[in-house]
């Protein structure tokens, strides 16, 4: 029965060494989360030689709580699903060699799953109710896309980020203006204290294409101002600056989704990836899809960041689909949405 299908997620694309046990695709059994943030806060940002290092290190005892939690053995499991791009190669390297060999070792499926899908697919969780078609906004600390999800495991990009994504711009002012790393959390925090409307940041359309996004002269006009203050001697208010940026961010992640749900005549939206767990996002996002009868979808923040979970859920429809991996299968650093 394929509502009683075991799949063991397993992510390692980044800084979060993560195993998940899932049944029929959408109920969580377990969802071990390793962070190495406390390491890479030491420098200010994530040092790939050092996360493989950490994976290697904690990946089997993550495996072996996972299975635990969801009190199951690897003999229950029925296919292992694997992040195997994008991400740093040397990261994903250890999920993906760690999957191969206990698919080789039991003879369990195997599924490789693509980053994205999996941020996307967080939304099916704890939205049972949740199918295609419908538009998604994936934002994280690589990637801004902007995608129609037509059918399960099918991806049509809209829109993505000329250069900055917009995880990225969080990351990079929360450093500039002193709260340091991981900065979308610490800005989200700072903002509740400020103004959004203290500093008029720039929006940031490109002209060519519509939906596409571009972070980095939002981030210049943030050091701009800074170097700005700094020159007339004046102090800056933390919690005005992060505000007003976050703000920033938000119209324009708000302005492209709703304008693709529009001409797509789409009426359901999910977002998705570690920015969607940003307060201010996700209350925007949500207000501007009930204005316009959307419905709105978003994981809980613990399923919007680096998880599992998601992997093990993108690896179900992938599984349903008659999709496995065989042996060869590789890290793939830049691996594009929706190819194998
Ligand atoms: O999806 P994710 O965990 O990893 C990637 O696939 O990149 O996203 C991490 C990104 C980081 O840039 C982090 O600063 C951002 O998500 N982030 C947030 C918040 N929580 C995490 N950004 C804004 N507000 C938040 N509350
Ligand atoms: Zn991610």
């Amino acid at each position: 029965m394929m509502q009683d299908l075991l799949i063991l997620g397993i992510e390692s694309s980044c800084d979060e060494t993560a195993a998940a046990v899932v049944k029929g695709g959408r109920t969580v059994l377990s969802n071990v989360i390793s962070s190495q943030i406390d390491i890479h806060t030491l420098y200010g940002g994530v040092v790939p030689e050092i996360a493989s290092r950490k994976h290697t290190e904690r990946i089997n005892q993550v495996i072996r709580q996972a299975l635990q939690e969801a009190d199951v053995t690897l003999s229950d499991i029925d296919a292992i699903a694997v992040t195997y791009g994008p991400g740093l190669v040397g990261a994903l390297l250890v999920g993906v060699a760690e999957a191969k060999a206990l698919s080789f070792a039991t003879g369990i499926d195997l599924i490789g799953v693509h980053h994205i899908e999996g941020h996307i697919s967080a939304n099916y969780i704890e939205h049972t109710e949740l199918e295609p078609p419908f538009m998604s906004l994936v934002v994280s600390g690589g990637h801004t896309h902007l995608v129609n999800v037509p059918a399960y495991g099918e991806y049509e990009i809209l829109g993505r980020t000329r250069d900055d994504a917009a995880g990225e711009a969080f990351d990079k002012v929360a450093r500039a203006i002193g709260l340091g790393y991981p900065g979308g959390p610490k800005i989200d925090l700072a903002a509740r204290e400020g103004n959004p409307d203290a500093i008029a940041f720039p929006r940031a359309h490109v002209d060519a294409s519509a939906y596409d996004f571009s972070f980095s002269g939002l981030k210049s006009a943030v050091l701009n101002y800074l170097n700005g203050c700094e020159m007339k001697g004046e102090t800056i208010s933390v919690p005005d600056v992060a505000a007003s940026f976050q703000k920033a961010v938000v119209d324009v992640l708000v302005t492209n989704s709703m304008m693709a749900c529009e001409e797509h005549s789409c009426k359901k939206f999910a977002l998705a990836g570690g920015v969607a767990s940003n307060s201010a996002l996700r209350h925007a996002m949500e207000e501007a899809c009930r204005e316009r009868g959307i419905d709105f979808y978003v994981p809980s923040p613990v399923f919007c960041t680096d998880n599992a979970a998601m992997i093990a859920v993108a690896g179900y429809y992938e599984y349903q689909k008659g999709i496995r991996s065989d042996l060869t299968l590789n890290a793939v650093p830049n691996l594009p949405l929706g190819e194998r």
